[in-house]
């Protein structure tokens, strides 16, 4: 499938975005693994999410869906998993696979997981190396660096101490959830904070989760409690429509009910740094920090990203590259290698597709530098056929880039979308108007 887009001169709108990818993941998780009932309101339902909610049913869990986003989780506890009949499809995610293998690693019995064709050239070492010191066991393709894996789990795993080399929740996280199952502490120092849901929502369920600056312990022994959990609206999925409002020539976009976890709110701190005009309003909230959020249009510059912002902006890199692109002056991105081996290269498909639509991006090792066009008279960028990649979030990011450039732009492969905000389409036609995207096949 690929998507039309019509330029737009105003976006404007208040919205609600689907909830928040990695809480979503996490409250499958731990509703499985917990003792009692788990209620999850406004759990994402996109494809990744809905692979969680497979695998936590291959290993026996019982999930009841009640209406659009509200589960019911009957948790098996710590010690009722059952072992998979099949092998465990974790499609097009990276949490689903890594999390996963945390907490498959404290199983006693074996399991097998794959992914699609993005997910199988994903590094997985990352996970199987520290849990193949905990004590599980993983064989897998190139040594057990990639899916598929066959992890056959130990019980009780040893305690770790784990200096990780790059800041990952993912890793983080698998490590914490093996913890569950260990005989002493585990004990993640990371380089940088990534993001935090995990040892939040564990503590929530009644874990012995201490964080200590850069270092997160889980101390074994408590058995999780099932409970409540209301998941907030997605930032990475609220970052387009944030991004379009600042670069539309006319209206504004409120999101409402946003989560505004700190580890997670790099991107509002990029677009102030741009100079966008944005607010913040807070709204009440649980164990995850919600507000409203509204961008107004404006004249953004370029700014420089780098260390500690990178881990707090991840996954909005892309749709940022796209208001880079479109700023006055340049936009320095460093030290994000990382998005090397997110569901594509994000820094060579970005420059790829950005200089299809006449921005000038220049790839870097670890980033780009983004000389912006916005100096210039009328639109920035100029229409053109783009590539998605498959990979979601530049898919939807260039969307955004079509909807103010100049002329009509193509963007091929758009199924991805579904993998994080299935109504993606309708919300831009909401906000921008019906004839704003056309899907074609
Ligand atoms: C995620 C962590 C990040 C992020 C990903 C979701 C999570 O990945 O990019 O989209 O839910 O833990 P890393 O752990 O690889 O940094």
């Amino acid at each position: 499938m690929k998507a039309l887009i019509r330029p737009v001169r105003r976006i404007a709108g208040t919205l609600t975005v689907p909830g928040d990818k990695s809480v979503s993941h996490r409250a499958a998780l731990l509703g499985a693994l917990a003792t009692g009932i788990t209620e999850v309101h406004g759990l994402l339902e996109g494809e990744d999410c809905l692979g969680t909610l497979r695998a936590v049913g291959a290993l026996g869990v019982e999930v009841t869906r009640k209406a659009a986003g509200h589960y019911l989780f009957q948790g098996a506890g710590l010690e009722g998993l059952a072992e998979p009949e099949a092998v465990i499809d974790c499609g097009n995610s990276g949490t689903t696979a890594r999390l996963l293998l945390g907490l498959l690693a404290g199983q006693p019995f074996a399991a097998v997981l794959t992914g699609d064709g993005s997910l199988r050239r994903r590094p997985m070492d990352r996970v199987v190396g520290p849990l193949t010191r905990m004590g599980a066991r993983v064989i897998g393709r190139g040594g057990g660096r990639r899916l598929p894996l066959a992890i056959a789990g130990s019980r009780p795993l040893d305690g770790i101490r784990h200096v990780a080399p790059v800041a990952s929740a993912q890793v983080k996280s698998a490590i914490l959830l093996g913890g569950l199952w260990a005989s002493g502490p585990v004990e993640v120092v990371e380089p940088a904070q990534s993001r935090d849901h995990t040892e939040r929502m564990l503590a929530a369920f009644g874990a012995d989760v201490e964080v200590d600056g850069r270092t997160v312990t889980l101390r074994p022994g408590r058995a999780l409690t099932g409970r409540n959990v209301r998941v907030p609206g997605d930032i990475s999925s609220a970052a387009f429509f944030l991004v379009a409002a600042a670069l539309a020539g006319d209206g504004g976009v409120t999101v409402e009910g946003v989560g505004v976890n700190p580890t997670r709110t790099g991107v509002l701190d990029v677009l102030a740094a741009m100079g966008a005009d944005l607010a913040v309003a807070p709204a009440p909230a649980a164990e995850e920090p919600m507000a409203d959020l509204t961008v107004k249009p404006g004249r953004l510059r370029g700014t420089a990203i780098g260390g500690a912002l990178v881990p707090r902006t991840i996954d909005e890199l892309p749709v940022l590259a796209v208001a880079a692109a479109c700023a006055e002056g340049v936009t320095e991105l460093t030290d994000a290698a990382e998005l090397r081996v997110k569901e594509s290269d994000r820094i060579r498909a970005l420059a790829t597709e950005l200089a299809k639509l006449g921005a000038r991006v220049e790839e870097r090792p670890d980033g780009w530098r983004i000389d912006g066009l916005g100096g210039r008279a009328g639109r920035p960028l100029r229409g053109a056929a783009v590539s998605s990649w498959g990979d979601h979030r530049l898919a939807m990011a260039l969307i955004v880039a079509g909807l103010v450039a100049e002329g009509e732009t193509l963007v091929e492969d758009i199924e991805c979308i579904a993998t994080s905000y299935p109504d993606f389409v309708p919300a831009c036609r909401r906000l921008a108007g019906t004839g704003c995207v056309e899907v074609v096949q």
